[in-house]
Parts: structure tokens; C-alpha cells; sequence
């Protein structure tokens, strides 16, 4: 496996600096070195630098840093079309506004390959709003609908390979708002919430996903919200929500993505360094990531996952 760490340091999608000091801290908590442990050959490319931002507005006074936030996405998008031909990017953030641009590349990929593209959404939130319909003004809330192909995002360039609902899994979901669950409901997209993985576990729902993946032989890219963890063992995120995804749990479905073989792409997104406690949120996730690449604690017989 050739991984390829690509720095997203966007701070642009949410309104609490620190983000962009998330490259820096993965690379000290020693993600290139715990990968190359486990065999893996790793190119770290730096940083990515976007373009001067025009300055753009939209009809939502809410919205900020539109400009800044589509000087990323082309700059992000190009990288990560780049990096998908040589190997599996790993794209270290920054907050989640950058996936508007990584999957916006690596959906471009998918296309020219002829492959299906999934999406797998770990986060609290559905990331669900158009620039009509953010009240924050938030642009991080945003990735969903604009990769599934909601109208709305004129400002951004167009998006020519929508990814369908039935291929967009939001898994961990615990915080939505109103507009967002229409616009969800209307799309017909349908999330594992929290309330299902309560009453199900995490194996059952996550297994059926990836037999779809499977199945239709596609290309799985998975987005890692740090707020996708429960807050007392990830504190370093702004947009913490109580009853997230316990480090067991975490764990086991990195090993299970791990043991499908089905992942071709990786954002590390929302990591907000200044908020951390001694670097260990950044550990945690550098830890979850060696999961996802292949560490374990025994090879065992692999169950038909
Ligand atoms: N829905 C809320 C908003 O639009 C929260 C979004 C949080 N997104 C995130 N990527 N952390 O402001
Ligand atoms: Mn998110
Ligand atoms: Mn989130
Ligand atoms: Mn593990």
C-alpha cells in the first residue's frame, strides 16, 4: 500500500481557529512512522496551497469565507484527482469544508476508472446544508449535499458526477438540524444515526454497507469526523456532541473497513489542536488510522465481514 499524506490546512468552513494546525499535529504524533510500521510505503506531499481566494458572496448573509472555502476545494480537488492515480491519500485537515474538495477529486477519479464511488460519513453531524440553508453560516456543514448533488452551490464549480443517496453512508449521526433533515428526507438519503447503532451495534449496519460496496465493485471513500468520537476521549474538536463513538467502537470499525479492503481514500477532518489536551486527540486518531491500515492485535481467521 502506497499511502500518500496529502496537508489540507483549512480553517475556512467553521468559525473557531486551530484547524489548520491540524497537518502539523498528526505529523508529531508520528502518523508517517505508525503507518510505515505497518508496512506501508508513505509519501507525505506537505501542504497543499490554494490559490488567492477571489472574493465571492452568496445570497445567505450568513455564509462566510466563500471564496477562501472554493480556492481550496479547486486546489484540493486537483490534489486529491492526483494523489488517487498514485496510490491512497490520506488527507490530513482541517475542517470539513475541505471534503468538498477531496471527494469532489476523487469522485473524478471514480468516474474516469468507471467505478462506483461510495461515501462513508463517520461524524455527529449530516453535513447536510446548501448555502441557502445554513443558518451558521458554516461552510463544514455543507460537504454532503454538494457531493450528492443538491442545488444551491452556483458559487462552487459544477459537480459533474453527483454521488447517489443509496451510496452515501452518514454513520454516527447524533446532531441535525431541521432544514437538513428535510433536504435528507427529500433526497432520500436515510443515515445510520446513533439510535440505531444503540439498538443494532456498530457490526450489523456497517457490514451491509460495505456488502453494497462490494458488490458493485466501487471505490470507498471514508470521511473521519473527529466529533464522530465521543467528546471525553476526543476533546480537541469545536463542534463536540455528547453520545458519540467510544474508543471500542471506533476501533472496531476501522478494523472492519481494514478487513474489507475496500478503502481507496481517507480524510482526517475537524481536528482543532489549540483545543487538545497534551496532543491526545491527535494520538487517538493517528492510533485509529494505523486500525484502518492493518494494525491489529491478533491475525485471526478473517470472519466474512
Ligand atoms: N449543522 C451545524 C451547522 O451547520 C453543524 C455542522 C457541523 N459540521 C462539522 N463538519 N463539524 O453549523
Ligand atoms: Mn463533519
Ligand atoms: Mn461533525
Ligand atoms: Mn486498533
Amino acid at each position: 500500500q502506497h499511502c500518500i499524506l496529502v496537508g489540507a490546512p483549512v480553517d475556512s468552513g467553521q468559525s473557531n481557529p486551530g484547524c489548520l494546525m491540524g497537518p502539523a499535529s498528526y505529523r508529531v504524533a508520528g502518523l508517517a512512522a505508525t503507518l510505515e510500521e505497518l508496512g506501508c510505503r508513505v509519501s507525505d506531499r506537505g501542504d497543499v496551497t490554494p490559490r488567492p481566494a477571489a472574493p465571492l458572496g452568496c445570497d445567505n448573509p450568513a455564509v462566510h469565507s466563500l471564496g477562501e472555502t472554493v480556492a481550496w476545494q479547486n486546489a484540493l480537488a486537483e490534489a486529491a484527482r492526483a494523489a488517487m492515480a498514485e496510490g491512497f491519500p490520506v488527507f490530513l485537515g482541517g475542517d470539513h469544508s475541505l471534503s468538498l474538495g477531496t471527494v469532489a477529486g476523487v469522485a473524478a477519479h471514480a468516474a474516469a476508472q468507471n467505478r462506483p464511488l461510495f461515501l462513508l460519513w463517520l461524524d455527529a453531524h449530516s453535513d447536510f446544508h446548501t448555502l441557502a440553508s445554513t443558518r451558521s453560516g458554516n461552510l463544514h456543514g455543507t460537504p454532503v449535499a454538494y457531493v450528492a448533488g443538491l442545488g444551491g452551490f452556483e458559487a462552487f464549480p459544477p459537480f459533474d458526477c453527483p454521488v447517489p443517496a443509496e451510496r452515501i453512508c452518514l454513520f454516527g449521526i447524533r446532531s441535525v438540524d431541521p432544514d437538513e433533515r428535510a433536504a435528507m428526507g427529500e433526497h432520500g438519503l436515510v443515515p445510520v444515526d446513533m439510535r440505531e447503532l444503540d439498538e443494532r451495534g456498530f457490526v450489523a449496519p456497517l457490514k451491509a454497507f460495505l456488502d453494497r460496496v462490494r458488490a458493485e465493485n466501487g471505490l470507498l471513500h471514508v470521511s473521519f469526523d473527529v466529533d464522530f468520537l465521543d467528546p471525553s476521549i476526543a476533546p480537541a474538536v469545536g463542534t463536540t456532541v455528547p453520545g458519540g463513538a467510544t474508543f471500542r467502537e471506533a476501533h472496531l470499525v476501522m478494523e472492519m473497513l481494514h478487513e474489507s479492503g475496500l478503502v481507496s481514500s481517507l480524510d482526517l477532518v475537524e481536528l482543532n489542536p489549540f483545543l487538545d489536551e497534551r496532543g491526545r486527540t491527535a494520538r487517538l486518531v493517528v492510533d485509529l488510522t494505523a486500525s484502518l491500515m492493518g494494525r491489529k492485535v491478533f491475525d485471526r481467521v478473517t470472519r466474512s465481514l
